[in-house]
């Protein structure tokens, strides 16, 4: 799992030369550019078929780097990375005038953070001495635009395999699920996308649950656009209660259905892909999208999800299920 030398002298080369190298990180895989490279950057957005006006994350080998990107960082984003980098926060913050429009889609704040995966590190270090040293790597997830997240090299592979020349091997994601994103921009940070790093864990550093505000259309987010991380095949939600009925009616209609439940175990009869899940967001999260990326290739009619509970440690977790569910079924 770990590259050789070889392989991130390769990937050195290439983001150098203006082209894209798909890398692990601890939450998804990303596919990376030279983030101060338009023309690099531009090659990112047609892999992907993502609209041009979606701003990047630019990943940086450490907070050194930061104020060649942004500008005005105000005290508690350097709190929030002094507690949180290298790991699974996004801060946004005032752009420096210089940052490429094709990274932040055209808007006066950039995405930065320092990924928590050895291999993301190891390459942004190379990459910085060989292109200096704050050089960034701008890296959406290595998916086709709105599709399930890769959390694999294999599941980059099967997403962009043709469109990118090299795919860094880092082994399976950690978290599983994309970053958090602060905007620590406009005054009081505010959550743009839950994720692994919760208002809790946030209210450590900045005495106070932050605000979540992930209402689609308001900033340039596409986790915002309520279509994303969707698999082909339709998705529905199904309260526990209701599971085993629901199944069966869709068998006696000759529909196939694949169940992905934290509760319930395989039944016995059933002849569906089921999917029995880790009953804590922490691991759920870790396998969400391996799961729905296997239940979309079991060659059923219908993949259904049991409710999640209510509570607020499963908020990640929740958002990207009920993208996935109105993105499903559109391919
Ligand atoms: O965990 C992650 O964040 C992964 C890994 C590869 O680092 N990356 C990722 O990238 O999820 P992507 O492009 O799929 O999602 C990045 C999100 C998008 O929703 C984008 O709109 C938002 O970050 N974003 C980036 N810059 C922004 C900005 N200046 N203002 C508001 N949102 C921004
Ligand atoms: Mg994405």
């Amino acid at each position: 799992m770990t590259p050789s030398d070889n392989d991130y002298r390769r990937a050195v080369d290439l983001l150098v030369a203006g082209e894209l190298v798909a890398i692990p990180t601890e939450t998804v895989y990303g596919l990376g550019a030279d983030a101060a490279n338009p023309d690099a950057v531009a090659k990112i957005f047609a892999a992907k078929g993502r609209p041009a006006d979606h701003p990047l994350i630019v990943h940086l080998a450490g907070h050194d780097a930061v104020d060649h990107w942004a500008e005005q960082v105000p005290a508690v984003a350097w709190e929030l990375m002094e507690t949180f980098w290298p790991g699974p926060l996004t801060l946004i913050l005032k752009k420096q005038a210089w940052v490429p429009a094709a990274v932040t889609g055209g808007q006066d704040t950039v995405g930065l953070r320092v990924p928590g995966h050895p291999v993301a590190l190891e390459l942004l270090r190379r990459f910085a001495a060989a292109k200096g040293e704050h050089a960034g790597i701008a890296a959406p997830s290595a998916n086709r635009f709105g599709r399930i997240s890769p959390t694999t090299a294999e599941h980059v592979g099967e997403e962009l395999g043709d469109r990118v020349p090299l795919i860094l091997d880092g082994g399976a994601c950690k978290v599983g699920i994309e970053s958090t994103i602060i905007d620590c921009s406009r005054g009081e940070p505010v959550i743009l996308r839950p994720g692994h790093i919760s208002p809790v864990h946030l209210e450590a550093v900045l005495g106070r649950q932050p605000a979540v505000e992930t209402a689609a259309g308001a900033p340039r987010v596409s986790g915002s656009l309520e279509a994303h991380y969707a698999p082909v095949t339709p998705l529905r939600m199904v309260a526990g209660e209701r599971l085993l009925d629901f199944i069966n009616a869709q068998r006696h209609r000759g529909g196939k259905c694949a169940v992905i439940s934290a509760n319930q175990p395989p039944q016995a009869g059933m002849p569906h892909a089921w999917r029995l899940m880790p009953a804590d967001p922490v691991g759920y999260a870790h396998d969400l999208y391996a799961a729905l990326r296997d239940m979309d290739h079991a060659g059923v009619d219908l993949i259904v999800v049991e409710t999640l509970p209510q509570d607020a440690a499963w908020t990640a977790v929740a958002d990207r299920l009920r993208r996935a569910v109105a993105g499903a079924g559109q391919g």
